[in-house]
């Protein structure tokens, strides 16, 4: 991961470069970088800020020989993984499935996984990850403050965003390594202790009516397995835990 690497000043956003990048042929494991994006993106088409300097604006080619089915488990060990550098740094976040991390209530990290796939192989993922990190209460904007944080917001302390870059980027290839050896079962697992309101009640969104659930474990394909009221299981595929 990052043999081949791209550091921008500005750009549209590293996903766009990415697609770009992996059309014309670059090699697994190609990474951009930007210090600023002018059309960050974020899922269900928001937007993502992503002021110049402030944080982690970062997405990653990769071309990995699973089907196209479990690209989503390959979001996991991207969270597990900013996890582990963030606590190297004792800094304790969590993973909100399916792919935003939090630090208490409060987002700090998102990430885009978008697929090219033919039926039963993936031609490329472009896997973004916006990571913030140095922006203070007043670079967030207004409808974020409650919502959002950043690692100097949690600590504040600033920190050196290429150093933080290193250790990610260090970090993703050795779990995606695992992943390709040992299969998702040990991130399965370890999302028990990692992920955001295990054993908890919360709101779920399924597009309706937003709903009372009891998050219970992940699934061996990355479902989220949730209790309702009566006690009746329900498999996640696509939902979102609301704040609450
Ligand atoms: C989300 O939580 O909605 C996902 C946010 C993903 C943001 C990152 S920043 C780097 C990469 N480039 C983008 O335009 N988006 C992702």
């Amino acid at each position: 991961i990052g043999r081949t690497f791209y550091h921008f000043t500005e750009v549209k956003s590293t996903q766009e470069k990415i697609h770009t990048m992996a059309k014309e042929g670059y090699p697994n494991g190609t990474v951009a970088l930007a210090d600023e994006q002018t059309a960050g993106k974020g899922r269900m088409k928001r937007d993502w800020n992503s002021l110049k300097g402030k944080g982690i604006w970062m997405s990653l080619l990769l071309r990995p020989s699973i089907p196209p089915q479990k690209a989503p488990q390959l979001t996991l060990v991207a969270a597990t993984s900013i996890v582990n550098v963030l606590q190297a740094s004792g800094i304790e976040a969590t993973v909100k499935w399916p792919n935003d991390l939090m630090i208490g209530d409060r987002k700090v990290c998102g990430i885009l996984t978008e697929m090219r796939a033919e039926q039963d192989s993936i031609d490329y993922l472009a896997l973004g990850i916006g990571l913030n990190v140095n922006q203070s209460l007043e670079d967030m904007p207004v409808e974020l403050e409650r919502k959002a944080t950043s690692l100097y917001m949690e600590t504040g302390e600033e920190r050196v965003i290429s150093e933080i870059v290193t250790e990610l980027l260090n970090r993703l290839e050795y779990e995606l390594n695992r992943y390709f050896e040992l299969g998702f079962s040990p991130f399965q697992e370890e999302w028990g202790k990692i992920g955001y309101k295990v054993g908890q009640w919360v709101s779920v969104s399924t597009w309706g009516e937003p709903w009372r659930a009891k998050i219970d474990r992940m699934e061996a394909d990355g479902a989220l397995m949730v209790l309702d009221s009566s006690g009746r299981e329900h498999q996640l595929y696509s939902a979102e835990i609301l704040w609450n």
